[in-house]
């Protein structure tokens, strides 16, 4: 019931982040944060037998949603699920949001089966939380009882938490629901530096004396254990061991940081004389380290005093625990004792040995064991920023996925995308774009300065239009820049001198137009693997047009203001020119009215000029008889 009690208020799923959280501590008076999705599901939804409540899949639109076909009888009852098929792109993530931040949780998924004849298969895919790959799917996994879910204990330093399916190639990775548990924030500690760095993926959990399998909640277990699944174990199966259990109160079971459910200790598994060393054995990934934690209550009533039962505890041969007594150690019977233990794996088994000293025999109520996982550094916010800016200027088709991290897991960066570790920030930095040949249709965005990193850029190969942004200038640690083959038009930024560490620069096949900048990567231009062909209306290198005088607009408007000037100016002296011959008209009147015989004479000579011209054209008759005086200035 107590799961009904959160609100659907406090949490929400988005694709991006960036919802303030609640602040919950881990005040073990309250109800830890919990919360739980049916993934596909349309509505919320109760399952038996604790009557659980599984929020609906809202808010969030990747994938597909589909009827499920359960795989184990461990799957919760639930119909629906949600998977991704490879076209939406190779990485999708469920994101929540308003996770109380800084907390530990369990967080456990469970995968099943697209029910459609024509999907029916099994998917292989790989899991992360916060960028860290907590597993990967093993073939026949739908078909072993503990396999069909994954369950880790994660630290969330911020308030939200990405869940991410990445997948392998071998079909359409599907979810089925996802829990979010908090637990104690020193829940499983082993070892001072215990925390933020790891996550403890579970690897097997065990009870053992009982056939049934179990979660803490069925055991009534105290919530801040964080409903751990327990697969039972009647027997180890060699010969002799057997299984006991009691009805007797256990004692310092359910206690801070694990609470584990008394319900755990009150069943077992002994040796007997016949064989009396009991063994367990599991397979694992080699070269990973894992925390083993072994559980003990004395419920045997032929073992009622300390000494009676004495054992040490090999891991894979290698003593660990030396003459374990539970009683002694627990204090007395009916009292729970839990410990754990942390080995680096060389080989493929790992060997849990219980050897009794003489005359005795072995107990064992419980194993959990747990990769060790260290988690990855994430990518810098302000890059992962940059990169979706530039996802949507130009474009990228949706199989690209571009979701949840860039660069880790480091086994799955986004395609096109090179990363390296800047140990200074302790953040993965973006340092080449490779994304020629991909039908982009977009344009370049100026954010693609923020990706301050980058040592290659090649967007070779497409249509991408627009103009080179000035601010590629900034990235200063640019050695290749192969923006060839596209429709690129403008000029080229001057910026690009800035490129001191340029080597290759590919231009070719734009509509780039005016003069290359003669500083390109601050080198002469014939020094360096440069590239212009292609650009109709690109000059000023050898090999391309000649621009002519180099004119910058300052120019041009100098020269217009000038042209303007000089007609003016022109104007301006015809006009004086125009005047100064009325006034010379005007004075010569009035001379004539004056003097009319010497004026006339030359009067009359003028005409006579004139008329000789009049034979050439009938229009010049009423300049010969009122221009006429003209000739005479
Ligand atoms: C799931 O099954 C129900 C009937 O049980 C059916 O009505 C529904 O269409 C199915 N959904 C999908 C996505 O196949
Ligand atoms: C695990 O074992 C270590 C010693 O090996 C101990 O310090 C630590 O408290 C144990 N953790 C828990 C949660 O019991
Ligand atoms: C295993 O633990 C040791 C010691 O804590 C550490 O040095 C090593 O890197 C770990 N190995 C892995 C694979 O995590
Ligand atoms: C176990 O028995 C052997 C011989 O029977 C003896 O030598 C040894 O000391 C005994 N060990 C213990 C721990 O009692
Ligand atoms: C960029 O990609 C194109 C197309 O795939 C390729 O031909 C070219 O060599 C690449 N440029 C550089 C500098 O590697
Ligand atoms: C570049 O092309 C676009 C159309 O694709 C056009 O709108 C823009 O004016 C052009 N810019 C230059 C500088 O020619
Ligand atoms: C430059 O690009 C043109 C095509 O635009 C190509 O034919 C030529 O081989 C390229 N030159 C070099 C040196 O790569």
């Amino acid at each position: 019931m107590w799961r009904s009690s959160i609100s659907l208020q406090r949490w929400q799923l988005f694709i991006l982040v960036g919802v303030a959280g609640l602040c919950v501590s881990a005040d073990h008076n309250k109800d830890p944060f919990a919360i739980r999705i049916s993934c596909g599901a349309r509505r919320n939804v109760h399952t038996p037998p604790t009557d659980t409540l599984w929020f609906r899949d809202f808010g969030y639109t990747g994938g597909r949603l589909a009827n499920a076909s359960k795989t184990s009888y461990t799957t919760p009852e639930l119909e629906t699920l949600r998977y991704f098929p490879l076209s939406d792109g190779p990485e999708n993530c469920y994101i929540i949001n308003r996770i109380p931040r800084g907390r530990h949780y369990l967080v456990r998924l469970f995968f099943a089966i697209v029910k459609d004849p024509a999907v029916d298969s099994e998917p292989l895919f790989d899991i992360s939380i916060e960028g860290t790959q907590i597993y990967s799917l093993q073939p026949g996994w739908s078909t072993v009882e503990e396999q069909s879910f994954v369950e880790a204990l994660v630290f969330v330093t911020g308030t939200s938490i990405a869940i991410c399916f990445h997948s392998t190639g071998h079909g359409d990775p599907s979810v089925l629901s996802i829990e979010i548990l908090q637990v104690d924030d020193n829940a499983y500690s082993f070892d001072p530096t215990h925390g933020k760095g790891t996550v403890l993926r579970t690897a097997k959990r065990l009870t053992c004396g009982t056939g049934k399998p179990a979660f803490d909640e069925d055991y009534d277990g105290d919530h801040w254990g964080g409903d751990r699944f327990w697969l039972g174990v009647k027997t180890f199966d060699q010969g002799s061991d057997m299984a006991i259990s009691t009805e007797s109160k256990i004692i310092q079971a359910s206690v801070p940081p694990n609470f584990y459910p008394q319900r755990l200790y009150q069943s077992a598994i002994v040796s007997n004389d016949r064989q009396p060393e009991i063994s367990f054995q599991m397979e694992v990934d080699p070269n990973k380290n894992y925390s083993i934690w072994l559980h003990f209550a004395e419920i045997d009533p032929r073992i009622t005093k300390q000494g009676q039962r004495v054992f040490d505890i090999l891991f894979n041969g290698d003593l660990k625990f030396n003459d374990v007594d539970v009683i002694q150690m627990a204090g007395k019977q009916f009292a729970a004792l839990v410990l754990n233990q942390t080995i680096a794996m060389t080989g493929r088994t790992l060997t849990v040995t219980l050897r009794p000293a003489n005359g005795s025999h072995a107990i064992i109520n419980a194993i959990e064991v747990f990769e060790v996982i260290t988690t990855e550094f994430k990518t810098s916010a302000e890059e992962v920023t940059a990169l979706q800016s530039l996802r949507s200027a130009l474009g990228l088709p949706l199989r690209f996925g571009w979701n949840g991290d860039p660069c880790v897991p480091q086994q799955h960066p986004w395609s096109g995308v090179d990363c390296q570790f800047d140990s200074q920030s302790s953040r993965w930095v973006i340092d080449g774009l490779g994304l020629d040949n991909q039908g982009l249709r977009g344009f370049l965005p100026s954010d693609i300065s923020k990706l301050q990193h980058l040592q290659s850029i090649n967007l070779s190969e497409n249509s991408i239009h627009g103009t080179i942004p000035s601010a590629l200038g900034t990235l200063t640690k640019l050695e290749t820049l192969d923006l060839s083959y596209n429709e690129l038009n403008g000029s080229i930024p001057e910026s690009l001198g800035r490129l001191t560490a340029l080597q290759i620069l590919n231009l070719n096949g734009n509509l780039l137009s005016g003069r290359v900048p003669a500083n390109l990567g601050g080198r002469p231009l014939h020094r360096a693997s440069f590239n212009f062909t292609g650009n109709a209306g690109l000059c000023g290198i050898p090999g391309l047009l000649s621009c002519g005088p180099h004119l910058s607009i300052a120019a041009k408007v100098g020269i217009a203001l000038g042209a303007l000037f000089a007609f003016v100016l022109l104007l301006v002296c015809m006009t004086c020119w125009w005047k100064r011959r009325q006034n010379i008209l005007r004075a010569q009147r009035i001379a004539a009215s004056r003097e009319a015989p010497y004026a006339k004479a030359r009067t009359n000579f003028a005409r006579d000029v004139q008329m000789t011209r009049n034979q050439h054209g009938q229009d010049q008759s009423r300049n010969a008889t009122e221009g006429g005086p003209s000739l005479l200035t």
